[in-house]
């Protein structure tokens, strides 16, 4: 098969984390006989750099035109001064709703090698963490209206958080289905008791869960269920939660498996286009020292091939391939409390390469 694959590189660590899965995909390529072109799209402060702007339309129209997009990390304290429009982040931002990237899939999943990465009790990570969390990402607050306004002699800001049933419907599909393929128990996280966005959520979740008879529905408050994370996370299967929430909860979710730079994402709509990232950011104290761990960027890459384009047997192999590194003992700088072999972002990517 023949892909084009768009690659925003973006900044700090992205340039290097994004070359090791290249790399990775480009192994993965020659072995299984397939071709893959890859398009640069640059956004995010390099952009802004270059173009003025976080995400220049020809960036967007290459995304767009192509048949996935693999992205490293944007962002860092050199475009902080930006104007709240124009920061990194708001390309970002502009991307998944051109894209109309409506789900974010983040799987929390503790690595057996690196367990005593784990941050939380022993007994507590002994029941192990493999849940997902189904993030709403186009919706709610991030995209409701901004404002801030002088009133009675201060100023005063708004943001506006708002979600239609179709909106919740579609992700909550989403939700359901990933856990038919699972533990088959959904947690939707909202605040009900507060929030009439999460009234509306909650029922529309409920209406939609009648589809599903199979999968358990579960409700739980956001405050909760930040807490539930740190005191049992076993019992999450998949968590589904509107914008914001997710966007707490996910970095949560992927600190107590002890390994955020091993983590990947995938966002999707309702094609077969998606966007697929490591969940850290762009690290700017480490970048460009090869010190970053280029895992969760590999596995990234290898949702990719298993979600948008169908290549299950292609994707197992790099899974297969990391793990396997792991086992030989190799660790880059995030994860050498568990024991190891200390190795580059470059020899990472080598090691991983090389068991493909
Ligand atoms: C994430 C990030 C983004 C978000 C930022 C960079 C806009 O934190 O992908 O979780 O808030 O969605
Ligand atoms: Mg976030």
């Amino acid at each position: 098969m023949k892909k084009a694959i768009a690659v925003i590189r973006g900044d700090g660590i992205g340039p290097e984390i994004v070359r090791e899965a290249l790399g990775v995909l480009d192994a993965a390529a020659a072995k299984f006989g397939h071709t893959f072109i890859y398009k640069e799209a640059p956004m995010g402060g390099c952009a802004i750099d270059e173009f003025g702007v976080p995400l220049p339309d020809s960036s967007l129209e290459t995304c767009l035109a192509s048949d996935s997009v693999l992205l490293g990390a944007v962002g860092g304290p050199k475009w902080d001064a930006q104007p709240p429009a124009n920061r990194p982040e708001r390309g970002l931002l502009k991307l998944r709703a051109a894209m109309e990237l409506y789900t974010n899939i983040r799987p929390a999943r503790m690595f057996q090698e690196l367990a005593s990465a784990c941050p939380l009790r022993a007994d507590i990570a002994a029941n192990g963490i493999d849940f997902i969390v189904v993030r709403e990402l186009i919706g709610g607050v991030y995209f409701g209206e901004h404002s801030t306004a002088e009133v009675d002699g201060e100023k005063k800001a708004t943001d506006i958080m708002a979600y239609s049933e179709h909106e919740i419907r579609r992700v909550a599909h989403v939700a359901f289905q990933t856990a038919q393929k699972r533990r088959k128990r959904v947690t939707s996280v909202d605040k009900a008791n507060v929030l009439d966005t999460s009234r509306l959520w909650r029922k529309v979740v409920t209406e939609v869960a009648a589809e599903y008879p199979d999968v358990e529905l579960l409700h739980m408050y956001v405050d909760n269920a930040a807490m539930q994370l740190v005191r049992d996370p076993s019992q999450f299967d998949v968590i589904v939660t509107e914008n914001l929430f997710g966007d707490i909860l996910s970095d949560e979710a992927s600190q107590i498996t002890g390994s955020i730079g091993m983590i990947p994402s995938s966002s999707m709509g309702a094609g077969t286009r998606g966007l697929y990232e490591p969940i850290h950011g762009s690290a700017p104290d480490i970048a460009g020292q090869n010190k970053a761990n280029p895992i969760g960027t590999i596995l990234a890459a290898a949702m990719m091939l298993r979600f948008s384009f169908d290549m299950a047997q292609e994707a197992d192999a790099i899974e297969r391939a990391v793990d396997e590194t792991l086992k030989a003992g190799f660790r880059c700088g995030d994860i050498l409390q568990t024991g190891g072999t200390l190795v580059g972002c470059r020899e990472m990517g080598t090691e991983i390469r090389k068991r493909i």
